[in-house]
């Protein structure tokens, strides 16, 4: 109700300026108490991947990429968040304006290209947080790191974040990093989740503690490139795959303004296309690792889609910018029913 009044206010600003002072506004809030006043969603507990999330809807990456306001966000009532994505060394991202909107569509396209402080700012600054819910971290690599040698800043990312996350989420579907999406390929995705596998068992020993590992993956996929993928995530013993990051494709937005900007597009238009994988890695997947579902869910019955597709957790971010906070307590709500 709130947020449908300040909507116009904050959609009259660019993009990205609209983003940072909302963010700045929830810290602020947080701060001073407000959001304790906030209507919570009486959500329905979930265990996935053998953590215990106190509710299925969760804030995918992007949103939070260095861990900064996580107890603001975290009072809008997710079940959990999940920050990043965090590169080894910090890097600017792609110049500006690099973020737009598609309001008629209810569509965002992106192309911030991992702007972000670093892994290590990023652990400081979950520590300094005080934020004890389930914390996902999600790791990419440098824009000026070849792929070639992509595994060394994966490895060296889930080295830092490792102690600190519940789980760690493998992002090698952003259109944003040049070739990146080249990493969902069958050769090269092969070599990088044994590296991490076996990565990840050595930290396992080091610190006492198992980290859940998840891919996120592109809707950009054709059905035997999923069954590829779902093949390789079940053979290296992946723990859960996040469907799906933005997409390339126009066809839900053409003629619309702002729609031949490049980058990933997101929102409503996406939705179709990530409960497609959704459905498709289940069929392959046969319960054998969870699915995430994320894409285009501005409603509680969007959410539900995804669980009925087979996601056994859901995660938003589009879907705040059009309907605002209100939109987490319905969908927490809608999976409890
Ligand atoms: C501005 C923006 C930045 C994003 N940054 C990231 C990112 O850094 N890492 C990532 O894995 N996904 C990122 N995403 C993708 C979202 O996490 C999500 O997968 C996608 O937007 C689809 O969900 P939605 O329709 O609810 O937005 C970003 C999305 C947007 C809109």
């Amino acid at each position: 109700m709130l947020y449908s009044l300040i909507r116009p206010a904050l959609f009259s600003l660019d993009a990205e300026d609209a983003h940072g002072l909302t963010l700045a506004g929830l810290d602020v809030a947080e701060r001073l108490g407000l959001l304790g006043m906030l209507p919570q969603g009486r959500g329905k507990p979930v265990q996935v991947m053998g953590i215990d999330f106190p509710n299925a809807v969760g804030l995918a990456a992007g949103m939070d990429k260095d861990g900064a306001h996580l107890k603001g966000l975290a009072a809008l009532g997710f079940g959990f968040l999940e920050i990043g994505t965090v590169t080894p060394r910090p890097q600017p991202g792609n110049p500006k304006p690099r973020l737009f909107r598609l309001p008629p569509a209810e569509g965002i396209i992106n192309r911030m290209g991992f702007n972000n402080l670093g892994a290590d700012k990023l652990v400081r600054n979950v520590g300094a947080s005080g934020y004890k819910g389930v914390l996902g971290i999600n790791i990419g690599k440098n824009k000026d790191t070849p792929n070639e040698r992509a595994a060394d800043d994966y490895l060296a990312c889930l080295d830092k974040v490792y102690p600190h996350a519940h789980y760690v989420t493998v992002n090698i579907s952003s259109p944003n990093t040049q070739n990146l999406r080249e990493l969902q390929k069958d050769e090269a995705l092969d070599a990088l989740l044994s590296q991490i596998k076996s990565r990840q068992a050595e930290l396992a020993q080091r610190h006492g503690r198992y980290v859940p590992v998840a891919l996120k993956i592109a809707p950009d996929l054709d059905d035997a490139q999923i069954a590829a993928i779902a093949a390789l995530l079940m053979r290296h013993g992946i723990d859960a795959v996040i469907a799906t990051n933005t997409t390339i494709a126009r066809d839900a937005v053409a003629g619309l303004p702002n729609a031949n900007e490049s980058g990933g597009l997101s929102g409503a238009p996406v939705r179709e296309a990530s409960t497609r994988v959704v459905r498709t890695l289940a069929q392959h997947l046969g319960g054998a690792l969870p699915i995430i579902g994320v894409g285009g869910i501005l409603s509680g019955d969007d959410a539900r889609d995804k669980i009925a597709a087979g996601a056994s957790l859901v995660q938003i971010y589009s879907g705040l910018i059009y309907r605002g906070p209100a939109l987490v307590r319905e969908c927490v709500e809608r999976l409890a029913q």
